[in-house]
């Protein structure tokens, strides 16, 4: 499939049948990864690909029992890996946030390369931040260096086509894309009635999902998510410290 038409059909899957990626297309994403822009080019992006069904498993747990990583094919976890750029020029820690901004924004769209491929292929998945839930642990599990810290996961396999749902709708075209300058959505004539309008279609197609339906708005997540007390930044702050990353 076209990328315009992939990336307009996308939906984050959680089920898959068991089958494995074939070699042929985990090149393709591998190259995906790969060709990924890079900030000043400096490639800061490692891919840990892991298939290990254990591994699956510990890493599933540790990101707050996240079954559809068990249950994938392969999880993807793209780190910031400063060891490559140390052994060139002999820099040394503490890396501050311009190696932390750089290794996020790589990070980032090596992930959505790697999975607007895969979904191209007939693949699925679903990209994973809840892995920090157990960073310190699944950074021991594989082993990674001084230098090295995950920014993001991703789970990917063969769907199981009888859990895709309608897509999830998103707010209103003009209160995502503003034209050449900033125009608050609320100051606009009927936005209430806009913002309500889309508050219910996201109701309803939670209503109507086949798995796991909820009776939730937009709005009731999105309060219920920024009511949550996370887990203190504080020890993935320490974590990122002890890896030789620092906030200056
Ligand atoms: C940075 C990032 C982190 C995410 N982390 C998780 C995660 O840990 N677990 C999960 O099930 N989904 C995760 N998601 C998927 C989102 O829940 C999903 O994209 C969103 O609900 C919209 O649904 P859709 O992708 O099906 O359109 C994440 C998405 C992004 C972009």
């Amino acid at each position: 499939m076209d990328a315009v038409a992939t990336i307009k059909q996308h939906q984050s899957l959680r089920n898959f049948t068991g089958a494995a990626i074939n070699r042929e297309q985990m090149t393709a994403i591998e190259d995906a990864i790969i060709q990924t822009s890079s900030t000043c080019f400096l490639q800061w992006v490692t891919a840990i690909k892991i298939r290990d069904k254990n591994k699956l498993a510990l890493i599933a747990e540790l990101s707050g029992h996240q079954v559809h990583i068990a249950n994938c094919d392969t999880f993807f976890l793209f780190c910031l890996d400063v060891t490559k750029l140390e052994h060139i020029s002999g820099i040394r820690p503490p890396y501050g946030l311009r190696f932390l901004i750089g290794g996020l924004n790589d990070c980032s769209a090596a992930c959505q390369n790697a999975l607007t491929a895969a979904e191209s292929l007939g693949l699925g998945g679903v990209i994973i931040g809840g892995y920090k839930a157990g960073i310190k642990e699944i950074s021991d599990l594989l082993k990674l260096p001084k230098g090295v810290v995950p920014l993001l996961g991703l789970c990917l396999g063969v769907p199981d086509e009888s859990y895709r749902e309608a897509q999830k709708p998103r707010l209103p075209r003009s209160w995502l894309i503003m034209e050449e300058e900033f125009s608050n959505p609320w100051d606009k004539e009927g936005a209430q009635a806009e913002y309500d309008a889309y508050d219910q279609a996201f109701k309803s197609y939670y209503q109507s999902r086949k798995h796991n339906p909820q009776d939730d708005t937009w709005t009731s997540s999105a309060q219920a998510y920024l009511g949550k007390t996370l887990k203190p930044a504080a020890a993935i702050i320490a974590y990122l410290k002890e890896q030789g990353f620092d906030f200056f």
